[in-house]
């Protein structure tokens, strides 16, 4: 497994990290030893950056995180939490001591004294704008319960807003073969500021490891079943913002252009490793087998520039005019 750098802290970290959402039991099928099983498969495959949030689950990831991770030496791992969802904070009642109470929450769950760091949680941007709440973040940090703060953003004005705190660590974004805007946009300042880019949805919630047909049904409480079309909450956290079948339809047409000896997932997901600004990808797993598959991406070879030229302008032909929601 390669190491990538976290710029602000210099901070080695995998290049292939877990996101844990899928541990807490939102999606339905995970329970506590299949939670257990993700956390250590991931560890055995030398990842060491964790993605959590005090709301996944309830709660609950971050205690099976912080439970894992404790056991086999905390000190060896990057743990990422978020805040600004939970606690009736969002979207328009930030309070010093509301964000506060929750980073202590979180703290407790996790079971470690600091987190390594914090991401605003797609909190508005008047919010980010209004820039209070960083000073907050700082208190919090020369206090030692956090080493670093970043922001999770939806769209690329988002990340630019969140951008100018200079001392912002790093930043959550949505990049994937469907979702390229960032090349543009983000990637290049975040780097020349040495902002982290932590990648979530590498696979467009699965739809990109090929897999899926229109027929494929989720569980209830899955989002890929409920939040389709943005019911709950930001469409471009599901599949990537584009209506399901069209995206299904995409998958497939990309099928075409996967080289010999990856998998489409991993194909996916060097994509996104093949940009030197992207510190580490975040992938979400729902079986412990799909870790070990995703973290061989690592040792693959970069895709050639031609694929990349091909793929820039699938997307410009075929998948932008889809993509719904802030972006
Ligand atoms: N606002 C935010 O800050 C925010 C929002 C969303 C997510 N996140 C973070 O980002 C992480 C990743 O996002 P995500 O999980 O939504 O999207 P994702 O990583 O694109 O998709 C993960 C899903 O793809 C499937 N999968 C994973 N590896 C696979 C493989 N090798 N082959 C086939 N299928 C595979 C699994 O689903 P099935 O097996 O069930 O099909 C898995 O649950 C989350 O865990 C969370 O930590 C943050």
């Amino acid at each position: 497994m390669q190491r990538r750098i976290f710029d602000h802290l210099g901070t080695p970290v995998s290049e292939i990290g877990l996101g844990c959402w899928q541990l807490g039991g939102d999606f339905g099928k995970t329970g506590p030893q299949q939670a257990e099983d993700i956390l250590r498969t991931a560890v055995e495959q030398d990842i060491t950056f964790f993605d959590t949030a005090d709301v996944y689950g309830a709660g609950e990831s971050e205690k099976f995180v912080g439970s894992v991770l404790n056991q086999l030496g905390r000190e060896r791992f990057f743990i990422a939490s978020k805040v600004g969802r939970g606690s009736g904070l969002y979207p328009d009642n930030y309070t010093e001591k509301g964000v506060r109470d929750c980073i202590e929450a979180s703290l407790q769950r996790l079971k470690i004294d600091t987190l390594d760091l914090i991401q605003l949680h797609c909190v508005p941007n008047a919010v980010v704008e209004n820039a209070e709440i960083f000073q907050w973040l700082r208190k919090l940090k020369e206090e030692g319960k956090i080493r670093a703060f970043g922001a999770s953003v939806e769209s690329m004005d988002e990340a630019l807003s969140a951008m100018k705190q200079r001392d912002l660590s790093s930043l959550q974004i949505i990049f994937n073969i469907f979702r390229q805007k960032p090349v543009e946009e983000v990637l290049e300042k975040a780097h020349q500021a040495g902002v982290a880019i932590i990648v979530r949805l590498p696979l467009a919630s699965g739809l990109l490891s090929g897999k899926m047909s229109k027929e494929t049904q989720f569980e209830e409480q899955d989002h890929r079943n409920f939040n389709r079309d943005g019911a709950a909450f930001n469409v471009g956290e599901t599949f990537a913002g584009l209506p399901f079948e069209k995206g299904v339809e995409l998958a497939d047409q990309l099928k075409a252009y996967v080289p010999e000896g990856y998998t489409m997932a991993q194909f996916s997901q060097r994509w996104i490793l093949d940009h030197p600004a992207v510190t580490t990808i975040i992938t979400g797993a729902s079986r412990p087998q799909q870790v070990k598959d995703n973290a061989k991406v690592s040792s693959l070879a970069p895709l050639s520039p031609t694929l990349h030229a091909q793929l820039a302008t699938f997307y410009q032909q075929r998948v932008v005019d889809h993509i719904r929601g802030p972006y």
